[in-house]
C-alpha cells in the first residue's frame, strides 16, 4: 500500500475514485465544494435527489467530466450534531470497506476537514486508524487470501508531511501488533517474540535488545515468572528493549511492560474448552508495547524508553505448578498460587521488579490481557486503567481522547487488598469471586516500589474481537503512541 500527498490540485489528480464526505442532508466540505464546482454541480444535483434521506451511507457517481478522477464516492457521515467520535470512526471504516467492495485501487481521500468538534489533526489520525483496519489482512496461512484492493491512497493538502509520517508509523505498528496477535501459539512462541524483538533492534542503531534465558532469570530470583513456564516444553524468555532517542546519558526512562503469554491454557487450573483458541491473544500486551516501540523508533521520538516483555506459555504437565504451590518472587515477597490460571500477574510482578531494579524508570505502564472480569465491567469498548498516580493517569486520559483509543479509570483502593490474604504466604495470587480486575491490579501494586508513578492497563476486552470478526484490534497501540508523543514534547 502506498500513501502519499497529492502533487496537483484535487480536480487535476488522477485516481479511480475521489472520496468526499457529506453531512446533514446535503452539506459539503471545502474539498467537496471544489469538486462540485469543477463537475458543473454534479454532486449538488445528485444530492438534490434526496439520496441520503434513508439509511444509505455511500453513493458512487461515475464518469463525471471536469475532474481527472474516474468517479466520486459520496460518503454520508450523518447529521452534524449527531456525529461523535465513535460514529466518525465507524463511518470511515465503512467507507474504506466500500472502496474494496467497489474494487477501487487508487483513491483520493478528502475526509479530514469535517466541521465536527474534533480538529483536523484528530481526524487525520482517525483516517490512518481506519486504514489500518481496512488495509489489513492476516494472509500468512491462507492459500488464497482476500486482499484489500486499495493500493494507493492519496491525501489532500490539509494533511501535512508530518501527519503522513506519523500516520504511516501508527498504521505499521498496528499491523505488527495484529500480526503478532493473530499468529497461532505454535508459531508465536516466546522465542518467536524474542526474535522479533532482536530483528527490530537490528533496524535501529539507538535500540538495543537483551534476551534473558530461564537460567539467567533463575539467577535473578524470578521464581514467580518461572513457575508459570514450568509446565511448558518451550522455554520462557525475558525480552528487554532499550531505546535512546535523546543524547542524555543519565536520564531515567519511561517503562512499558507487556504481558507475553503466548498461549494460556490455564495450566493445571485448566480453562474450559470453548473459545480456548483465543488464548493465543494472551500476548497482546507484549505485541502492543513492541509495536509501539517500533513506531517510536521509526519516528525517532526524543525519549528514553524501556520495554520489558515476560514471555512464556501457560501449560499443564507433570512439571507444571500446582494449586497451593508457594514461590518467592524477585521482590522477595512470597506468593501462594491458588489458581494457576491467574498467571499474568505472576509473570508481570517479576518483570515490574526487574525494570525498577535495573532502570529506575520515571514512570511505568504495564499492558496486559489480565482478567476476564474486565469484560464484565467494561465490555469490549474501553480498556480498564488502574493507577497510583493522578497526574500520570490524567495524561493518559488526554491521550485516550486524542487517539480515540478509549480507557476508563477503575478504582484501586487499599480496601481491596485484603482479598489477597493467604494463610501460608505473603499473598495469594487470586481474590474471591468479586472485583477480579481490581484485586488483580492490587496484586501488581504490591510490586511497585517508592510510589513510582504507574498505570496498569487491562486490555482483555479491547485487544481482540471474537466471532465472525475474530482478530486482533491493534489496541492500545494508538493510545500508547499518543501518550509517548505528548510526553516527548
Ligand atoms: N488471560 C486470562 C484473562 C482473560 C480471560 C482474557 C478471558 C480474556 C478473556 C488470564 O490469565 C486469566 O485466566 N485470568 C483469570 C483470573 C482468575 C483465575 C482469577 C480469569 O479472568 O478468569
Ligand atoms: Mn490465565
Ligand atoms: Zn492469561
Amino acid at each position: 500500500m502506498q500513501y502519499s500527498r497529492l502533487t496537483k490540485a484535487i480536480t487535476q489528480s488522477k485516481a479511480d475514485c475521489v472520496v468526499i464526505p457529506v453531512i446533514d442532508e446535503k452539506k459539503l466540505t471545502n474539498h467537496g465544494q471544489v469538486i462540485d464546482k469543477a463537475t458543473n454541480r454534479a454532486i449538488h444535483q445528485a444530492l438534490s435527489q434526496g439520496y441520503f434521506k434513508g439509511e444509505r451511507k455511500t453513493l458512487l457517481l461515475l464518469q463525471t467530466p471536469g475532474i481527472q478522477a474516474q468517479s466520486i464516492l459520496l460518503c454520508h457521515f450523518g447529521d452534524l450534531k449527531e456525529i461523535d467520535d465513535a460514529s466518525y470512526a465507524t463511518t470511515l471504516q465503512q467507507v474504506f470497506k466500500e472502496l474494496t467492495t467497489l474494487n477501487v485501487e487508487s483513491a483520493i481521500v478528502a475526509l479530514d476537514d469535517l466541521p465536527i468538534n474534533r480538529d483536523q489533526n484528530w481526524q487525520a489520525q482517525q483516517i490512518f486508524q481506519a486504514l489500518a483496519h481496512s488495509s489489513y489482512c492476516f494472509k500468512q496461512h491462507k492459500s488464497n487470501p482476500k486482499l484489500a484492493t486499495l493500493k494507493k491512497c492519496l491525501f489532500v493538502d490539509s494533511i501535512s508531511n508530518s501527519q503522513l509520517r506519523h500516520g504511516k508509523a501508527l498504521l505499521n505498528a498496528m499491523h505488527l501488533a495484529k500480526d503478532l496477535g493473530n499468529s497461532p501459539g505454535n508459531i508465536c512462541t516466546p522465542q518467536y517474540l524474542a526474535t522479533q524483538a532482536s530483528k527490530l533492534a537490528g533496524k535501529y542503531p539507538n535500540l538495543k535488545a537483551t534476551i534473558y534465558s530461564e537460567a539467567q532469570m533463575r539467577k535473578m530470583g524470578m521464581n514467580s515468572l518461572l513457575s508459570v513456564a514450568s509446565g511448558s516444553t518451550v522455554p520462557a524468555k525475558l525480552i528487554v528493549l532499550e531505546y535512546r532517542g535523546t543524547k542524555q546519558q543519565k536520564s531515567s526512562p519511561i517503562a512499558l511492560v507487556g504481558k507475553g503469554v503466548t498461549f494460556d491454557s490455564g495450566g493445571i487450573s485448566l480453562k474450559p474448552g470453548a473459545a480456548m483458541d483465543e488464548m493465543k491473544y494472551d500476548m497482546m500486551g507484549a505485541a502492543s508495547v513492541l509495536a509501539t516501540l517500533q513506531a517510536v523508533a521509526e519516528l525517532k521520538l526524543p525519549i528514553h524508553l524501556v520495554v520489558v516483555i515476560p514471555a512464556t506459555e501457560n501449560m499443564p504437565s507433570g512439571q507444571a505448578t500446582k494449586p497451593g504451590d508457594i514461590v518467592q518472587s524477585m521482590s522477595g515477597q512470597t506468593i501462594e498460587i491458588l489458581n494457576t490460571d491467574a498467571e499474568g500477574r505472576l509473570i508481570l510482578c517479576d518483570a515490574l521488579t526487574f525494570v525498577q531494579k535495573q532502570y529506575k524508570p520515571k514512570c511505568i505502564i504495564d499492558v496486559a490481557t489480565l482478567t476476564g472480569a474486565i469484560l464484565v465491567s467494561l465490555g469490549k469498548l474501553l480498556t480498564g486503567a488502574f493507577t497510583n498516580n493522578d497526574s500520570l493517569i490524567s495524561q493518559l486520559k488526554a491521550a485516550a481522547e486524542n487517539s480515540n483509543d478509549k480507557i476508563w479509570q477503575m478504582p484501586m483502593l487499599d480496601i481491596y487488598q485484603s482479598a489477597l490474604k493467604s494463610n501460608f504466604a505473603d499473598m495469594a495470587n487470586i481474590g474471591d469471586r468479586y472485583a477480579g480486575s481490581i484485586t488483580a491490579a492490587c496484586f501488581l501494586a504490591r510490586f511497585i516500589e517508592n510510589d513510582t508513578p504507574w498505570i496498569h492497563l487491562d486490555i482483555a476486552g479491547t485487544a481482540w474481537n471474537s466471532g465472525d470478526a475474530k482478530g486482533a484490534t491493534g489496541r492500545p497501540v494508538p493510545l500508547l503512541l499518543e501518550f509517548l508523543k505528548n510526553y516527548s514534547n
